[in-house]
């Protein structure tokens, strides 16, 4: 059986141009299955933010992609839900997740997981409202303890929730904390519905060796290696899909190719912080990984960041091909 892979919602990185350069690695049927939006804030999507736009634009492959939605107010979540359930897509997801203090004290994001009531009527209300795949995305909660999360998300499930997404660490717990992927193994066990693991997939390899039990979703190395998804469609398969595996990876073309997309899809506004988002991670593809993100971050347009990546790779040409 193939598990889907999923593409992690991060804010300032799940966004179109990251799907096209994914799919550019790809293409259906042989690379991401679903891409998570970044989170989406319920109220100012009703309020029809200037940029309400760019944060609903579901492009290239709007079938496969799933909204996630952040919020407190359950009224606001509902309406924005339905709004966003009115457009192409493959579902609305719930973030109950979100650690970052930020959201937590608004109420939002992991904040639901302090009430299985709250959250499950929350469910409850979206899922009579919307029609398309209702998912939640979560962590394990504020304590390490199985059998809270566990009758959580039997509620969730109760309530009609159809996919649920465990990132298997406590709301406290940082990065560097192994995720407890057991618990992941162990919900599955326990629920009706799919169960995605995410947390700390780092290669096509461990992607690979994640998805035996269900569907799995990557973050950071999707947006390292944007073609970990064909990589590890191409291994499991053992075939060529679109010459994948006959082809070294161009760094240098890639992220020149990840500028031009920002410009054709996103506002101006939005081009430095997602240019330095995205190359945080993606220069870690490179030996002098904290040089270039220095140089990066230096520059104030998107031209400096073109000029300064050329002269890079101008400099080490060895830099430039990736074997995967
Ligand atoms: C920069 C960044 C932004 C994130 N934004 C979101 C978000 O908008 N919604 C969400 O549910 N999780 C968010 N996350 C968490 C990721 O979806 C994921 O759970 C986490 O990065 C662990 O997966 P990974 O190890 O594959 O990166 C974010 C993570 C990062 C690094």
């Amino acid at each position: 059986m193939t598990v889907p892979f999923l593409l992690a919602p991060m804010a300032e990185l799940s966004h179109r141009p990251l799907r096209e350069l994914i799919e550019g690695f790809s293409g259906p049927g042989s690379g991401c299955d679903e891409y998570f939006t970044e989170m989406i804030s319920a109220g100012p999507l009703l309020g029809g933010g200037p940029f309400e736009s760019w944060y609903m634009d579901a492009g290239p492959c709007p079938e496969r992609v799933v909204y996630q939605l952040v919020g407190s107010d359950p009224e606001q979540i509902v309406r924005a839900a339905l709004l966003l359930d009115s457009r192409e897509c493959l579902g609305i997801d719930i973030n109950m997740g979100c650690a970052a203090p930020a959201i937590r004290r608004t109420g939002a994001g992991v904040a639901w997981m302090a009430s299985i009531d709250k959250a499950g009527s929350l469910i409850a209300r979206v899922r009579q409202a919307v029609k398309k795949r209702l998912s939640v995305k979560l962590r394990i909660g504020f304590e390490d303890d199985f059998d809270y999360l566990l009758n959580f998300c039997r509620r969730l499930e109760g309530e009609g929730a159809e996919l649920i997404t465990l990132h298997p660490r406590t709301a406290g717990e940082k990065f560097k904390r192994s995720p407890r992927w057991d618990y992941v193994t162990a919900l599955r066990r326990e629920l009706h519905i799919p169960v995605a693991g995410n947390g700390d997939v780092a290669s096509a390899t461990d992607l690979l060796r994640r998805a035996d039990g269900g569907p799995v979703m990557v973050g950071r190395a999707a947006v390292r290696c944007p073609w970990i998804f064909a990589e590890a469609r191409s291994a499991q398969n053992f075939t060529d899909y679109h010459g994948f595996m006959q082809k070294e990876v161009d760094l240098e073309e890639t992220a020149l190719r990840f500028l031009e997309l920002l410009i054709k899809y996103q506002p101006p506004e939005f081009y430095i912080s997602r240019a330095r988002r995205f190359f945080n991670y993606f220069c870690d593809n490179l030996k002098w990984a904290h040089y270039v993100k220095t140089l990066l971050n230096r520059e104030e347009t998107l031209g400096g960041i073109e000029r300064a990546l050329r002269g890079y790779f101008g400099e080490h040409p060895e830099e430039r091909y990736r074997k995967t």
